[in-house]
């Protein structure tokens, strides 16, 4: 077969058909063995990829899975920024995403030019940018954070420091309030997280009482308020496990009821409904590009590969390993 890697900047993956008589999962755990290819899955992606990767987790512990892997291949199951974060840590590797048009809109939501002028425009001030960001803003940033160490990270610093925190302004606002601080915030958000219903999620916690609300602190304030646990997605499927109440109502992207359930499987999980219960938009649409079928011809053709300049590489790097420096000082 003539493959046309021209397929890619048509598509964003390798549009091979793939035969319906091969069994996919078993194809892709012996190419994964043959090249010494690990799987980084994050909890969004679809249960099926989450069962097949090496590992699922959150965006810390995939970055830190990333930064300590022997494999020669990373293939990420998750977001570009994610694969981008694992290239800039592992340079010497090959970094492989299923679909390059797996974006993100918290990390469109800020652009670097605007971005630098802003940072400009304040002087003095510490960067702190949450990991779903580009390289470049990752380069422009003093400490990179994820949900599940911000808070910590922010109390580390001195009191009286002064912060700019992106691009998040709802995790911003969320950190500002636990910790006191008062960072000056960037104004973006995810797609996903913005549009929960505050007025359904109350109709079905009036319908199911006995259910805790918890969320993931990308959600608007309203939300927050209401919930009764606030969290990464590790973070909230921990508290799950722990917690003793038997029902949820989860305010984050689906895909994490998926690991909920198996870890709990006597107790429910209800999807907290969106703004339009047509849309089916408590799932990433960008999340949800990752397929077996584009799995497999990814670890058979190691397309697409994900590339990252260098010298913007370098500058990145610092602030990402600050991140885990800190983490690890911390026992995060
Ligand atoms: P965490 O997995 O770090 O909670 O982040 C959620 C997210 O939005 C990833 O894109
Ligand atoms: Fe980005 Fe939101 Fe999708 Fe996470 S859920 S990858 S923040 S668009």
């Amino acid at each position: 077969m003539i493959i046309n890697f021209s397929d890619l900047e048509n598509f964003g993956f390798l549009k091979i058909p793939v035969s319906k008589d091969i069994d996919l999962v078993s194809e892709i755990d012996k190419l994964k063995k043959e090249k010494n290819a690990v799987i980084l899955g994050h909890f969004y992606i679809d249960g099926k990829l989450q069962d097949i990767s090496d590992y699922v987790g959150d965006s810390l512990q995939l970055s830190q899975q990333a930064a300590k892997t022997d494999a020669d291949i990373i293939v990420f199951l998750g977001v570009h920024f994610m694969a981008e974060t694992a290239k800039i840590l592992s340079p010497s590797k090959k970094v492989l995403i299923p679909d390059l048009k797996a974006g993100c809109s918290l990390a469109d939501s800020c652009p670097a030019t605007d971005f630098e002028k802003f940072v400009k425009e304040h002087p003095g001030y510490t960067v702190i940018s949450y990991v779903n960001t580009t390289a470049e803003i990752k380069a422009l940033t003093d400490i990179v954070v994820t949900s599940s160490n911000a808070k910590e990270i922010v109390e580390s610093l001195p009191e009286n420091e002064k912060i700019i925190f992106g691009p998040d302004r709802n995790l911003g606002n969320y950190i500002n309030s636990v910790t006191g601080r008062n960072m000056l915030l960037w104004d973006g958000a995810c797609h996903v997280h913005k549009q929960f219903d505050l007025e359904a999620i109350l109709k079905l916690k009036a319908e199911n009482p006995d259910a805790k609300i918890i969320a993931h602190p990308e959600c608007e304030k309203p939300v927050l308020i209401v919930s009764e646990h606030i969290g990464s997605t590790a973070s909230l499927l921990k508290f799950t496990q722990t917690d003793p109440s038997d029902k949820y109502i989860v305010a984050t992207e689906s895909g994490i009821l998926h690991q909920m359930k198996k870890a709990s499987p006597d107790k429910t999980f209800i999807p907290a409904p969106a703004l339009d219960s047509t849309c089916g938009c408590n799932d990433c649409n960008f999340m949800k590009l990752n397929t077996l079928e584009k799995l497999y011809n990814c670890l058979k053709y190691e397309q697409p590969e994900v590339f990252v300049d260098e010298n913007l590489r370098v500058k990145a790097e610092k602030s990402i390993l600050r991140m885990l420096e800190i983490s690890a000082k911390l026992g995060l």
